[in-house]
């Protein structure tokens, strides 16, 4: 077991004291590494933009492109979409050089699909392709034209505005630390873009694209943090991190180590940590509004650095991505961050368990009984469903802490990728009214999420002849009786919520219409979204 230098159980730092330098020493960059790129409303005319590269939108067959009023540039534009058999396909894009006639040097016309399907997704990805194919010819300024009207759900350019900002900001996202030379530079002209609206959908879209550029950068940050390998990102790095963003932040920061985990009695998050030379750490952040709270709302991560299985190892492949298991952790520390910019009027409490799955000689063994910290013992059966092992003594933790409700996020079972395919996260809840403000949520964000049961019948499962519960059940409806155990710990009288994200967390083979090959940072834009909501939906 590595040394520890600190004694301490647990280093507290209290909000705006600076007290970052109390705690962890903070390191020397901090993320998010990817830098944000900038995107700003502004009124003006397509035709007119002295642009790098003017962006117009076109629907599928309709021959034309939108967003330009009638004119010379019009016809010169629409009269190359017809020669070039352009289908105007959602994510399609058409490069023209306007040869120095017009004020715009370039024009990408970006396809939208059907008008019938017209959607804010149709934007996200048309305001991604532009993005890239601008960068493809090292733009370094674009201009988006005013997108049609007309879009399903959200009409109005505080939405229509949005997407394509979104589109722009996570589409151009990539992590480029590990690359040299070449590689790290290519492609990186493009610094800003700009929507060009007219002056009186200006405040629309302002407020639209500001929602945007603060998700983003939330978002930028939960994707360092999932793209950075298991050997940089450690535990104890993650409570650096949390320590130093949190004192910025003016957030409150408590980390736990070995120590002040077994003070709190986690046999079972402290089970999981005991095969990886890497110390475990719960983090513990605090948001707390201006004025009196209208809620007390628990976030909770899965914090696994890595994610070998333990002795019930995983294969080759199957590891292969198990970076990725820290994504839960990531989302909620990313979230916390960005709250100061939302100022809901809610107290956000930010708990991410940390720790690493490793098959070391003191690891647990299947057979093993594990005392969590609210007594309930677990038969381990298998030692890669971990996870839940972690999040059942977060869960009895949080469960005395009068919390109104508690969210959790996991990348918890390779089930639910199978269920709901790797573009859904499954939502699994206690409480009606805390799912559909959820869903509602996801939807508004523009994320994925499905609404999962609870069956008691699978409970049965879970029953142990030696222990209170063990951690696994049969093969089918996994994700299911994943979730009926982390049920156990909280109980049914606090609203709670379980999501998911094993498959949105992370895209490897299906390409996601916006974001490129890695972590996407699923779930911070539904938190956020959720939480600037509560308190006016109440
Ligand atoms: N971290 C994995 C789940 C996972 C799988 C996330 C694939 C992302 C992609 C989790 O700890 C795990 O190993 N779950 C097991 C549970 C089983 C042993 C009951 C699984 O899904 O196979
Ligand atoms: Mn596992
Ligand atoms: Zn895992």
């Amino acid at each position: 077991m590595a040394a520890r230098r600190a004694p301490a159980k647990s280093r507290t730092h209290p909000a705006g004291k600076g007290g970052g330098s109390k705690s962890a020493p903070s390191p020397v960059t901090l993320p998010p590494f990817t830098r944000l790129l900038k995107f700003a409303a502004s009124r003006g005319a397509p035709a007119s933009a002295r642009t790098d590269a003017l962006v117009l939108y076109a629907f599928a067959g309709a021959r034309e492109a939108a967003g330009l009023p009638s004119g010379k540039l019009k016809e010169h534009v629409d009269g190359l979409i017809r020669s070039e058999a352009f289908r105007a396909r959602r994510g399609e894009t058409l490069l023209l050089h306007t040869g120095g006639n017009f004020a715009p040097r370039r024009i990408i016309v970006a396809g939208l699909g059907l008008r019938e399907e017209y959607d804010l997704d149709a934007l996200r990805q048309a305001g991604a392709a532009a993005a890239l194919r601008a960068a493809g010819c090292s733009a370094r300024g674009i201009a988006y034209a005013q997108p049609p009207d007309g879009v399903r759900k959200g009409p109005g350019l505080r939405e229509s505005g949005r997407a394509v900002a979104e589109g722009f900001l996570h589409g151009t996202y990539r992590m480029r630390k590990y690359f040299t030379g070449e590689k790290r530079t290519d492609g990186t002209s493009l610094r800003s873009a700009e929507l060009l609206v007219s002056a009186q959908d200006l405040p629309a879209a302002r407020e639209g694209v500001r929602r945007a550029v603060v998700m983003a950068g939330s978002n930028h940050l939960a994707r360092d943090l999932v793209n950075e390998p298991a050997m940089s990102l450690t535990p104890k790095v993650m409570a650096s991190y949390a320590s130093a963003l949190a004192a910025r932040a003016g957030l409150e920061c408590t980390i736990r180590d070995e120590k002040g985990l077994e003070e709190l009695g986690m046999g079972a998050f402290l089970g999981v940590s005991r095969g990886s030379h890497q110390p475990p750490r719960l983090i513990h952040l605090v948001y707390r509004p201006e004025g009196k709270p209208l809620r007390k709302v628990a976030l909770i991560g899965k914090g696994l650095t890595f994610d070998s299985g333990g002795l019930s190892l995983k294969t080759a492949t199957g590891m292969e991505t198990m970076k990725l298991d820290k994504a839960g952790a990531s989302t909620v520390l990313a979230t916390m961050v960005g709250l100061r910019e939302v100022k809901p009027q809610v107290e956000v409490h930010g708990f991410m368990g940390m720790t690493e799955n490793m098959p070391g000689g003191s690891a647990i063994k299947p057979g093993d009984v594990l005392r969590t910290c609210g007594g309930k013992t677990i038969e381990v059966l298998n030692t890669d469903a971990e996870g839940r092992l972690v999040l059942a003594d977060i869960l009895c933790h949080v469960k005395g802490m009068g919390m109104d409700e508690v969210i959790d996020l996991a990348t918890l079972t390779g089930a639910c990728v199978v269920a709901l395919g790797p573009l859904s996260a499954g939502l699994f809840s206690t409480d009606k009214s805390l799912a559909d403000r959820l869903m509602a949520a996801a939807d508004e964000a523009g994320e994925k999420m499905w609404a999962m049961p609870l069956y008691e019948e699978y409970k049965d499962q879970l029953r142990s002849e030696i222990a209170d519960v063990k951690n696994t059940g049969d093969r089918y409806g996994g994700a299911i009786t994943a979730a009926l155990f982390l049920r156990e710990f909280i109980g049914k009288e606090i609203p709670w919520a379980h999501l998911d994200i094993a498959g949105p967390a992370f895209i490897e083979a299906m390409p996601h219409p916006y974001m490129r090959k890695g972590a996407t940072g699923a779930g911070v834009r539904t938190l956020l979204t959720y939480l600037a909501n509560l308190p006016s939906k109440l």
